[in-house]
């Protein structure tokens, strides 16, 4: 069911300076960061070969990933962004194996414009998963 690794989402407590690092110190084409008030994160791509790296640091006071980056203070991956054809088709499997989804259990439009949903850490070894439509 699920296709390419979208990207890979690492939370920082430093927008500013996760861009430098990946840009001078790595050599990685990097977008411009981008606030996404609806979703309480500011966020910069990483555009690699085969995958991106979603550098994200929290905006606004009720930020999801505040509470991950106070456990994680220097930053930590966050979570795998996979693709699939149909998201509804994925939730309801994802729902029939016992998966819990986040949230409404509806699809909301990501960072990305696609439509996702995330999975319980709990249920995929410790690993938020994003699934995303493209
Ligand atoms: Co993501």
């Amino acid at each position: 069911m699920i296709g390419r690794l979208n990207h890979v989402a690492v939370a920082v407590p430093d927008l500013s300076a996760a861009v430098a690092l990946y840009r001078d110190s790595l050599g990685a084409m990097v977008s411009e960061p981008q606030d996404h008030p609806d979703h309480g994160v500011t966020v910069a791509f990483v555009e690699l070969p085969n995958t991106k790296i979603e550098l994200m640091s929290p905006l606004g006071a009720m930020s999801p990933i505040q509470g991950f980056l106070d456990r994680n203070p220097s930053g930590g991956m966050h979570h795998l962004c996979y693709e699939v054809e149909d998201i509804i088709r994925a939730r309801d499997r994802m729902r029939e194996a016992g998966a819990r989804i986040l949230g409404s259990e509806e699809p909301r439009i990501g960072a990305h414009g696609k439509p996702v949903l995330f999975l319980h850490p709990k249920d995929f070894n410790g690993c938020l998963i994003e699934l995303e439509q493209v």
